[in-house]
């Protein structure tokens, strides 16, 4: 098959690498060209982090601003397909991902070309994704397939042991008692199977169907709950990057934004999604369905 296909991704644990990787890996037997290239950002977001570092991170990710990286040197000027590799950070897209796609020498890149994102989050990609999404219009991409993988054990599990990923540096189960963080070494390899499936329809030159064979393999999927404290804490975190964005001293109020993070998981959600689940959840199932498709499918 002769088409040139650039894959370009941003990771700190090496956890996308594998994704890519293994996604792609179907799409160079069938004898593509795939240009593997990894951003550099020329800020410090040395894995693993340091709990201040963290949190130090939340303005710019919420309110988009973005950071110089290292030159892309691409072998092409114009791709068949472009494979996004990225992450979500504080419900945004991570920096680096942002500061690629607001960069003007990769959104002429971007321009009338097919594009497909796949992201390994914790659990919530939604606000990002969608800002994934609108990235790509403005830039005239052509987005045409979408894979979002996540860690799949419960919100408050994966809430404790991502830190201990991030903050350790090991994907590895936390006290022997917690399970192993991140996507699952099964979902990663999984992503060969939707990487043939792009592969297919990249022979085919018609992008159509691709998104609801994806779809169809569970390439990707809504959880309600998920999705419902996604939605409630966007605009509270937007508050809160506008907020600390303007202080001299930010730390003190980052600090208060971690405990913030903390009470409004724990018990914040919780009491929400109860009342979410008796009070109007019931007698929303058509706006339910609706916001669902709007997230499954690469449309904006
Ligand atoms: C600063 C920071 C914030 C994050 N925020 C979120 C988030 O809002 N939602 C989510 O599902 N995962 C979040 N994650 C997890 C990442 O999306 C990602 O899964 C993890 O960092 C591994 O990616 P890597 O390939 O860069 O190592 C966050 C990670 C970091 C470092």
């Amino acid at each position: 098959m002769n088409k040139k296909i650039l894959a370009i991704y941003y990771t700190q644990s090496g956890q996308m690498t594998e994704i890519i990787n293994t996604f792609t890996a179907p799409i160079v037997a069938a004898g593509a060209s795939v240009e593997k290239v990894t951003l550099k950002p020329l800020d410090n977001y040395d894995f693993p982090w340091t709990g201040q570092r963290f949190f130090s991170v939340m303005p710019d990710c919420v309110l988009s601003v973005p950071r110089p990286f290292e030159p892309l040197s691409l072998k092409e000027e114009k791709y068949d397909l472009i494979i996004l590799g990225w992450q979500p950070w504080f419900l945004s897209p991570s920096i680096p991902t942002n500061s690629l796609l607001l960069n003007p020498e990769f959104k002429v890149l971007l321009k009338d070309t097919p594009v497909i994102t796949i992201s390994a989050a914790r659990n919530m990609w939604i606000n990002a994704f969608v800002r994934v999404k609108k990235a790509l219009a403005d830039a005239g991409a052509n987005l045409v397939g979408n894979v979002s993988l996540v860690d799949r054990h419960p919100n408050m599990v994966s809430f404790i042991t991502i830190f201990y990923w991030m903050l350790s540096g090991k994907k590895e189960r936390y006290l022997n008692i917690f399970p192993k963080p991140g996507v699952d070494d099964k979902d990663i390899q999984n992503t060969e199977t939707f990487g043939k499936t792009v592969s297919k329809y990249l022979a085919l030159g018609d992008w159509t169907n691709l998104q609801d064979e994806l779809i169809k393999q569970k390439a990707v999927v809504i959880n309600y709950t998920l999705m419902f404290t996604e939605e409630r804490a966007k605009p509270i975190f937007a508050v809160w990057a506008k907020f600390i964005s303007k202080r001299k001293n930010q730390a003190p109020w980052l600090s208060a934004f971690k405990y913030y993070l903390f009470i409004a998981l724990f018990l914040g959600a919780p009491v929400l999604i109860f009342l979410d689940a008796i009070l109007l959840k019931p007698f929303s199932s058509k706006r339910i369905i609706k916001k669902k498709l709007t997230y499954l499918h690469v449309t904006t």
